[in-house]
């Protein structure tokens, strides 16, 4: 038998792989029309036939066929059921000998294959005695040879067979066609896929799993039958996920006609998984974190998550899988869009526009402080980039958040209505297809012509070819003579990695105009705009920028108004206007639109903050205090009145009284001391809790559950505003020498009947430093030892607890000894490595270096197991350059470290290459 194996995955390693460009983009070819899968499933030594029929693209150049291979091993080729030459090229399998013309033609390969041993997670592997494979982007050549692209697309017949008893359930895409028992306590299972896919929608389950059924009817009466399956014990927390799931099918069929177009319709959790989910065709497989739900295991944040991922691995049936990517350039095409699709779909069932603007808030602050700083990086890229070296590296927030905003612009510039006249277009040309973001955002712009969208196409395009957010600049001046106020508008966006020169983009901004004095919102007179003569002046509207700056004139004000700009966040832009304290002040109290009184109080803080930090004046303590009243007088009553005002919903008041994070402030700054942002931050969280405590109380009792756990938006929002209030409580009570306060949590803790709740108050004790945190924690462990996802939760909490004197880093390497950590469980790595490294800056960016020495190490040490984890931690320091010495010239070295490596994957050399470079 040919032994071909590629350690780190990258084909035929022979030295770092090189980019690939789109612009290299060639037609396959061969078509795959159809392929018939057959697996005998064994840990150790799995066999796959594979029979194809291929043939010529009659449009291409007659070459021959090459196809793609990783971690195989070969054992027999034959075309039209004869012996043929065949060679390698690294990793390919090369055949030159082929039939000539256009008839189709058979091709028969046998392989086998190690699944006990991939700890890649990518292709076929073994989870707690199941089988589950990956093949999203490049997992399926790890299975068989193939033409491993999304623009492929065959027929799939598959035939599972396997010990009965370790394994009674064999799942594939499509229908199952035939099962039944074979010798030696062996079974089978036949599926056929009744469409034709790209090979990355393949997948295939075996093992010992139950499901929760659940039977539907469609709106055309068609019946469909829904599964989630489960390992044997967890099917009490399925609940949530199949009601996310008929949700879903009956949202994507109400809001954009499009059916379930399968009568079975599945989902399978493994708690070993890279990513949050797959949409493999009619087979979704979840990370357990996103399936399993209980009250007394997860939190409001859990069972949101699971309902959003849900719906986005669902709407992927129609965008994604009915209508593909052409290549991996365009994997926005369907994660952009689809995220759009999750973000509306939470939204129309949160309902009211209070929980509607909530979720958009929570939806920014992803966007702000993880993609603003990716853009500003050396990882920057285009919404479609133009290369990559490792595909896996280019699942990121810019293709998918950022991504979505470029949708959303689109949904926003054409309508709600507009934009669903021009997604029935976008399937009406494209169903069967694998097409590029151009075919789609044409498609919007042709179902709508004369809106803006339409009249700026090839400018508005720009958004998917230049990286980095655009700035707005924004300046008004009020004319007392004239009653006239001109608000100047420029945009400009910072050059990113090949990308010097950037034009315009196409930035709808929506605004509105307040009473300074009142606060009421004042009726809008553009002057020059004949569209909106005679008709009654709105109050807020949007002015679509296009050019590099504009002014805007309104007529007929008395005073000068304040400008609420770029509401409901109109654009992924950072935004720079110098308000007034009062203006802002006016805003947040004020502004028809619940986003810009977030904003305005979240630009509030963050003046305070940049102001502290900057201030020389003011030094930290030994310790590491900043022992500094910081906050105005005027911002804390801006805060109680949020908090006390009644006509607030309390999720929307818990996002208003949290402040701006270490990572996005950061991001505001030239140069980063992240010890000093920790110790503002903490100092200003320390007043807002030592100042409000009585208002805090006030929270803490009128938010108290009532009645059974539901996890929807007004509930949600009690328990997370009582649990910023207990948090709160804690702090205060740390630096009063209260006891009371540690002592209700302590209490609320062991008696919660819902993890919300009891996360919470562990949270407020671990964070506030409190006694009783110890024993709390061991008490947690000790409740929740059989719950891993409960003991992510454990262990993340620790890794991501504030720093006192440097205790958290000896604590994670505790943890990392801890019986229960395994760095080969993704979710486990992720809970206490990332929880440290990505997610808690105040303790990574030590002074000693020591907190980057152990990144380094963790990078390395999990690449030889999991290249595609190991290449998300590498990018725990893609804003090095940013840092202050000592930490810029620690982190530098500490890259350096990592890429000195003579055998590191594809993967992490990506990253940590684009790092170095200059
Ligand atoms: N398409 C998946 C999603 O958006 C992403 C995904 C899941 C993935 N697993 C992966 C991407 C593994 C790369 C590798 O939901
Ligand atoms: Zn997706």
């Amino acid at each position: 038998m040919l032994q071909l194996h590629s350690a780190d995955g990258s084909g035929d390693g022979a030295g770092p792989a090189a980019a690939i460009r789109r612009e290299d983009y060639t037609a396959p070819a061969y078509w795959i029309d159809s392929v018939e899968l057959t697996f005998d499933l064994d840990p150790n030594k799995t066999r796959v036939l594979n029979r194809m029929t291929l043939r010529r693209n009659p449009d291409v150049a007659a070459q021959p066929l090459k196809l793609d291979g990783d971690d195989l091993n070969l054992a027999r080729v034959l075309v039209n059921g004869q012996g043929t030459s065949f060679k390698m090229e690294g990793a390919r399998l090369v055949l030159e000998n082929l039939p000539e013309g256009a008839e189709p033609f058979a091709l028969e390969i046998f392989t086998t294959c190690c699944p006990a041993k991939n700890t890649q997670l990518m292709g076929l592997y073994v989870s707690q005695g199941t089988f589950f494979t990956q093949c999203e982007a490049e997992g399926f050549r790890r299975i068989t040879y193939f033409l491993d692209r999304p623009d492929v697309m065959a027929s799939y017949t598959v035939t599972l067979r396997a010990d009965k008893a370790q394994y009674p359930v064999l799942l594939s895409n499509g229908n199952l066609v035939d099962s039944g028992d074979l010798e030696d306590g062996r079974h089978f299972a036949k599926w056929v896929d009744p469409h034709k896919k790209p090979c990355y929608l393949f997948a295939l389950v075996a093992g010992k799993l139950v499901a929760r059924e659940q039977k539907i009817k469609s709106r055309s009466g068609a019946d469909h039958l829904l599964q989630v399956y489960v390992r044997p014990g967890d099917l009490g927390k399925t609940e949530h996920a199949m009601n996310s799931l008929m949700y879903s099918v009956a949202w994507d069929e109400a809001r954009f006609g499009l059916p379930l177009d399968l009568e079975r319709f599945m989902i399978v959790a493994t708690s070993d998984f890279n990513m949050g989910a797959m949409e493999n065709k009619g087979l979704n497989i979840f990370n357990t974190k996103y399936v399993l739900a209980s009250e007394s295991t997860a939190t409001d944040t859990d069972f949101a998550n699971i309902e959003s991922v849900v719906g986005h691995e669902y709407f992927h049936n129609w965008t994604g899988n009915r209508v593909t990517c052409r290549d991996w350039f365009q994997l926005s095409l369907k994660e952009g869009l689809t995220v759009f699709r999750d973000q509306e779909f939470s939204m129309d069932l949160a309902g009211s526009p209070s929980a509607r603007a909530v979720k958009r808030i929570e939806d920014v602050r992803v966007l702000r402080t993880a993609q603003f700083p990716e853009d500003a990086g050396p990882m920057a890229h285009p919404v479609r980039p133009d290369s990559y070296v490792e595909i896996n590296n280019f699942y990121t927030v810019t293709i998918y958040e950022k991504g979505a905003e470029v949708v959303r612009m689109q949904h926003n510039l054409v309508g709600r209505e507009g934009f669903a006249k021009g997604m029935k277009l976008y399937f009406e040309r494209h169903d069967g297809q694998a097409v590029t973001c151009d075919d789609f955002v044409q498609a919007i712009a042709d179902a709508n012509p004369g809106s803006p969208l339409t009249q700026h196409l090839a400018q508005f395009k720009r958004w998917y070819s230049q990286a980095g957010t655009p700035r707005v600049r924004a300046t008004g001046r009020y004319d007392a003579a004239t009653r006239c106020y001109a608000l100047t508008l420029s945009q400009s966006c910072a050059p990113t990695p090949g990308q010097s020169e950037k034009q315009p983009f196409v930035i709808p901004v929506e605004l509105g105009l307040i009473d300074a004095t009142t606060g009421a919102a004042l009726p809008l007179h553009l002057a020059g705009d004949g569209a909106a003569e005679g008709a009654a002046p709105t109050t807020s509207r949007v002015v679509v920028l296009t050019e590099a700056s504009q002014t805007l004139t309104f007529t007929n004000l008395d005073a000068e108004p304040v400008p609420s700009l770029l509401r409901g966040f109109s654009a992924p832009v950072v935004l720079d206007i110098d308000y007034t304290d009062a203006q802002l002040l006016t805003l947040l109290a004020h502004d028809a639109d619940a986003f810009n009184r977030w904003e305005a109080g979240q630009r509030l803080a963050l003046r305070t903050a940049i102001n502290a930090i900057a201030d020389s004046t003011m030094g930290t303590s030994a310790s590491g205090q900043f022992d500094h009243q910081i906050l105005a007088a005027e911002f804390v009553d801006a805060m109680r009145s949020v908090l006390r005002n009644p006509a607030l919903d309390a999720a929307f008041k818990e996002l208003v009284l949290t402040l701006p994070s270490e990572t996005y402030i950061a991001e505001q700054l030239a140069v980063v001391d992240p010890q000093r942002i920790h110790a503002v931050r903490e100092a200003m969280r320390e007043q807002l809790a030592l100042s409000l405590q009585a208002d805090w109380e006030a929270a803490w009792e009128q938010n108290q559950d009532t009645g059974g756990y539901s996890p929807d938006p007004v509930s949600s929002g009690r328990r997370a505003l009582s649990g910023l209030a207990l948090h709160m409580l804690c702090i205060a009570a740390q630096k009063t020498g209260d006891v009371v306060w540690p002592g209700k949590a302590y209490q609320r803790f062991k008696v919660a009947t819902n993890m919300t709740d009891r996360f919470n108050a562990l949270t407020a004790l671990v964070a506030s430093g409190s006694e009783l945190a110890t024993p709390a924690l061991a008490r947690f462990h000790t409740l929740f030892k059989d719950e891993p996802l409960v003991i992510d939760k454990w262990f993340a909490l620790q890794a991501g607890a504030p720093d006192r004197g440097g205790n958290v880093l000896p604590a994670v390497r505790q943890l990392m000894a801890h019986p229960d950590f395994s760095l080969k469980n993704p979710n486990r790595a992720r809970s206490v490595i990332f929880s440290y490294c990505s997610a808690n800056p105040g303790a990574f960016h030590r002074s000693d270096a020591a907190g980057y020495v152990f990144w380094s190490d963790r990078v390395i040490e999990l690449d030889a197991i999991n290249p595609q984890v190991a290449a998300r931690l590498a990018r725990a320091l893609d804003r090095w350059k940013k840092l202050a010495d000592p930490w810029r010239s620690a982190a530098r070295e500490a890259i350096a470290r990592v890429a000195a490596k003579p055998d590191l994957s594809n993967d992490v050399r990506e990253v940590v290459t684009r790092a170095l470079a200059e």
